[in-house]
Parts: structure tokens; sequence; C-alpha cells
């Protein structure tokens, strides 16, 4: 058997932990909000339609803020086809995703479904075909209390108090080709540092995220960044990043030319994406920090990882679904345990850089590349993302640890060499907690987990090992088998003198939680 070894200490942090590293994200895309979170007539939906089987897998998530209302479809979305009486709101086009919008669904009852789901909202504003002025009536509509236009519109629609939503998103992956209104850098970064001005005149409260580049593959890649943080740096707090993960054959340089092959460790090249994730981070912290110094300026900006997942099961499928049809099934991808190890090694890079990334968004909440299903007029259930994925959000609280890491690894095509162990610790002084993630990318056998944790504070003990794990890779949940792939307690961690002994299964999820306290 193979021995990874880790030490930590309460002194080796790397930064506070912003609960909000553990958003998620809905959009009107899909299912996620029709069929999702908002199904009038549904057997457990409320008097405003929310279905509550799925607000409570929400709330057991824990999930601190949720962006809304996109994504793609934000950027041809006009916020005033949601508001305001129901029956007068149009159905119009959505050329985002080639679906019929009814608008039943708008931002006001979304901030009331973000209430139940005791989660705050962050507002992505329309920089497509929007303007500075439907934006700043924007923030004046949800965040001034009254006495003027928009202010008194909100008041008009029965929500008399403002919503004070702190977190905005100046547009969405405005750097691509598919966006509407898609723009250059110049264009982009002109029109968001005009915008974040008007918006911060109406509400000096607000946070605003910048628009990164949609992945770290796009040929304006890292320009983009430096070009738009030269406009808005000093508007903006968070520049954003996007990245989803895809298991596809074994890219290797042939000769000088790039071939796909089918041999090759397919799945090892998966479970080691995080390294990607880690680089992409690494790298635009690099070109924020090139453009601090180049501006001779003395803020940090802070990175918003606003969507990340895994996302291509259902691509094929997709390209099937015929347009124009009300909240079509798109993006549903059946998440298997790889994918769950894959997003629990992405969680942990995140964590990793909790000094700079202070936001991130699972994408997305419900049915879209989700962790929660449903069936409408059905049951709801989790997905086996959704273990990791809750784990990190109920105990990763606090400050992340730099956990010094010696594991044996694996050669690959891509990334060279991968550790077996991916590993990161959080430490919640308040809670008199600590955590240890850690994933095993071992596909052959067991890791024995040695730790020094004699820098931990005095009297921590192991209270559980938490372990996902199946024998086939490829096990998923389903509406008719939804426990197929569900974390058990049986993990054998255990410390002695402030020395850690545990097996870490053959590609598994582990969570080894420790505490003050017996439990
Ligand atoms: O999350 C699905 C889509 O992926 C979003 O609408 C878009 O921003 C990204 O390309």
């Amino acid at each position: 058997m193979q021995t990874a070894n880790i030490t930590l200490d309460q002194n080796y942090r790397i930064g506070d932990i912003d609960p909000r590293v553990y958003g998620s994200f809905v959009e009107h895309m899909g299912r996620c909000v029709y069929g999702g979170i908002f199904e009038p007539g549904h057997a457990t939906a409320d008097n405003q339609g929310f279905r509550q089987d799925v607000l409570d897998l929400v709330r057991e998530l824990a999930v601190p803020i949720v962006r809304y209302p996109g994504g793609n479809f934000v950027s041809g979305y006009n916020w005033e086809d949601g508001v305001g009486p129901r029956e007068e709101r149009p159905t119009r086009l959505d050329l985002a995703w080639k679906s019929t919008e009814t608008n039943a669904m708008g931002t006001n009852e979304f901030a009331e479904w973000a209430k139940l789901a005791n989660a705050e909202v962050m507002l992505a504003v329309n920089l497509g075909t929007g303007s500075i002025d439907s934006v700043r009536n924007l923030v004046e509509y949800c965040n001034h209390p009254s006495g003027s236009y928009y202010s008194d519109l909100r008041v008009s629609h029965g929500v008399p108090e403002p919503h004070k939503f702190k977190t905005w998103c100046l547009g969405n992956e405005m750097d691509g080709r598919w966006q509407i209104g898609h723009k250059t850098a110049d264009e982009y970064g002109r029109l968001a540092c005009q915008t974040a001005i008007a918006m911060k005149w109406v509400d000096p409260s607000i946070e605003l995220a910048a628009c990164g580049s949609s992945h770290p593959k796009m040929p304006t890649y890292p320009e983009w960044e430096a070009t738009v943080l030269d406009h808005t740096y000093e508007y903006v707090d968070y520049i954003t990043l996007h990245r989803y993960y895809a298991k596809t054959p074994v890219r290797s340089a042939m000769q000088g030319a790039t071939t796909e092959t089918e041999s090759g460790d397919v799945l090892g090249t998966f479970l080691a994406q995080s390294l990607d994730m880690d680089e992409y981070i690494q790298s635009v912290i690099a070109t924020c920090d090139y453009v601090r110094a180049r501006k001779r300026a003395k803020k940090h900006l802070m990175l918003s990882f606003d969507e990340w997942n895994v996302w291509y099961h259902a691509q094929e499928k997709d390209k099937k679904v015929e347009p124009w049809q009300f909240a079509p099934p798109i993006a549903e991808e059946p998440y298997t345990l790889e994918d769950a190890l894959v997003v629990g090694c992405l969680l942990i890079t995140m964590l990793r850089h909790a000094d700079r990334l202070k936001m991130a968004c699972m994408a997305q909440l419900v049915n879209v590349l989700a962790p929660i299903s449903t069936a409408t007029g059905g049951g709801a259930w989790r997905q086996t993302i959704y273990y990791p994925y809750m784990h990190a959000s109920r105990f990763g609280r606090g400050t992340a640890l730099n956990v010094q890491i010696d594991s044996p690894s694996y050669a690959d095509p891509t990334f060279d060499a991968v550790p077996l162990l991916e590993a990161v610790a959080t430490l919640d002084e308040e809670r008199e907690e600590a955590t240890v993630f850690a994933v095993n990318r071992a596909q052959d056998g067991p890791l024995v987990l040695e730790g020094d944790l004699r820098g931990l504070p005095p009297g921590y003990r192991v209270i559980e090992h938490l372990v996902l794990e199946h024998p086939d890779s490829m096990a998923k949940n389903t509406l008719d088998a939804p426990n197929t792939v569900t974390p058990h307690a049986n993990g054998d961690a255990h410390m002695e003198d402030g020395r850690l002994t545990g097996t870490l299964p053959r590609l598994s999820w582990n969570v080894i939680r420790l505490a003050k306290r017996s439990e």
C-alpha cells in the first residue's frame, strides 16, 4: 500500500475562507428555474410556486450565495420584463438557449426564494444588449429605499423594503462570440467601467465583479483580463473566472501535431483537472497583480470563480433539443463518482487560494449541471457531486491551512506528475473544529494517510471520517435509485499524540473532521 504524508499547523495559514466561495448559480436555462426551483402545482410547491423538496435540499447544502439570472441568458435579458403583475409580463424568445421565456419568475420572486434558501443573491446585469441606463435603473429598483421612480415602482410591485443586494456581476462571458452583444476587451472594459461608476453612484455599498475570460483556452486570454482591468481596476472588486471540465480522450503531442488518442489514462487525466484550475487561478492572480503594479495601486483585486463544474455527459443530447420550447431539459448531467471526485479536487484547489479567491459558484444548482435533480411533477434527488459540495460548504469554514503534502504521484501526458493525494485543511476557531478534505486519485488501491497534526491547538481528536466511494467509478444516482452513491461514516482515521493515520479507499473523497469536543 502506498502512503502519503501531510503536515498541518494552525500557524500555516493561507487565508480566511469567505463563505461565498461555496456559492451556486441559478440561470434561466433548461429546467433550472421552471421545473427546478419553481413549479406551481407541484405537490410540494408553496403558495409562491417554490418546490419545498428542492428548497430542503438547497438548505442542506448551506449555499451562502446564488448568482442569478444568468449566464448567457442575462446578456439578452430585460429585467423589467420580470417584475410587476405576472399577467402583464411578456413572453420572449431567449436567444441564448433558444427557449421560450415566460418571465413568470423574475428578480423579486428570486429574492423571495433566496431568503427561503438562506442565501444571498449575486445579481448579474445585462451588458450584452443592456446599457448603463438599464443597469443603474435596476440598482435603483433593487436597492434604493423609496422616493424615486424605480424604487417606487418596486414598492408598487408589493416589495416595500429594498433588497439591498450587495454583490453584482458586470455582464457574463463578454469575450465569447456566442454571447449576445459580444464585445472586444476595450469595448467591454469601457462599458463595464462606466456602468460600475453609475451603479456605485446609486448605491456605494455594492461590490462589483468584472468579466474575465470565459475560460483560459480563449485566444484572448489573458490579454482580456489585463485590458479589462486597465479600464476597471479602480471601480471593481473582483474579476471572474469560468471553467467546466470534461473527461475526454487524452491529447498528446506527436511529431509536432496534436492528436487525440483513446489510449492512455483518460480517467487519470480527468482526475488531474484541478491542476489546470490551479494554474488558471495562479495566472489570473498574476495578471491582476501586473495591472496593480502598472497602476501603482494599493488595492489587491480578488477573484470570483462564478462558474465551475464538470460538463460533458449531455452535450451530444443537447444538440438535438428543438428550439423555442419552454424549459426543455438542457445540460442535465448524470454525474458519476468520478465526477464527484473531480468536483472534490476542484473545491480543494479553490480553498488553497482562499487568500485571493473570495467567491465561487458551482454552476448550476438544480437540473442544469447540477448537484440537485428533479423530475417535473415528481421527486428530487442528490447527484454524486452534491456530497463534496455539501461537505465543503458545511465543514470547510474558518481559515484555510497550508497543508504540506508529500504524496506518491503518477505520470500523465498533460500534467506530468499528478499526486495521488489532493488535500487541504480548514480550521474553524469559533467552532473549535478542523477538517481535512482529501481525494485519493489512485485507481488501483487505497492510500494510507499519515499526518503530523501536532501544530493544531491541543485537544483536537477525530470525530468523524466520511467517505464517498463506490466499486464502480461510473456509478450515479437516479430518481429510482437515489442512494447508489452516498457517503458513509466508516472511515478509519484516528489520531494519537497529534499523529493522524487513516486509509483513503481507492478513488474516494474523504472528510476527516476533528474537534475539541466529542460527538
Ligand atoms: O452555466 C451554463 C453556461 O455556461 C452559462 O450560461 C454561460 O455563462 C457558460 O458558458
